[in-house]
């Protein structure tokens, strides 16, 4: 089934210039951008997109973290791809991301992760409609669609 998924690259991964690389990984699997933006998170709305983990001790350094610079937020597009995005970051831990997904190969630490993405799809039309409006959705079809999908 198609999915959207809400992706957010942190400001650690803005500073050290791994927007292109993480943006490369998504489109080369296949999977769709249909929305995409860049934005300084407030305190209310990281404390509102994280809002599930108010009550745990790391809730005060994640948001700081999160409002500590720019980040990317974008909406990925895919046949099941809000699981498949979740394989593709790796483990909340990067010590224990595998090799080969985004964590794995550009994060050590919990606190420094560089990506957010969806994990269900409840969170992830939650989260879509906390940061994009449907006027910033695009609509399109990829000219290779049948190239990457067996039967369209
Ligand atoms: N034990 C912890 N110590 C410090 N920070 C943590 C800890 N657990 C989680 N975090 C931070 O909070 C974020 C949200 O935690 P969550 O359990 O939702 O992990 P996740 O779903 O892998 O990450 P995200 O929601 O950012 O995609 C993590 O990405 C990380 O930045
Ligand atoms: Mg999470």
């Amino acid at each position: 089934m198609i999915e959207r998924s809400f992706v957010m690259l942190k400001p650690d991964a803005v500073l050290r210039r791994l927007m292109g690389d993480i943006i490369n990984r998504f489109e080369a699997r296949g999977l769709k951008i249909v929305g995409v933006k860049m934005l300084n998170i407030s305190r209310e709305l990281a404390e509102e997109h994280y809002a599930e983990h108010e009550q745990k001790p790391f809730f005060n350094d994640l948001v700081e973290y999160i409002t500590s610079g720019s980040t990317l937020a974008m909406v990925v597009e895919g046949d099941d791809c809000i699981n498949l995005i979740r394989k593709m970051v790796g483990s909340t831990n990067p010590k224990e991301s595998d090799i080969g997904t985004i964590r794995g190969d550009y994060a050590l630490e919990t606190g420094r992760n560089i990506i957010h993405a969806s994990d269900s799809p409840k969170s992830a039309k939650r989260e879509i409609s906390l940061f994009f409006d449907d006027s910033e959705i695009c609509e399109y079809k990829m000219p290779d669609e049948h190239l990457v999908y067996e039967n369209i």
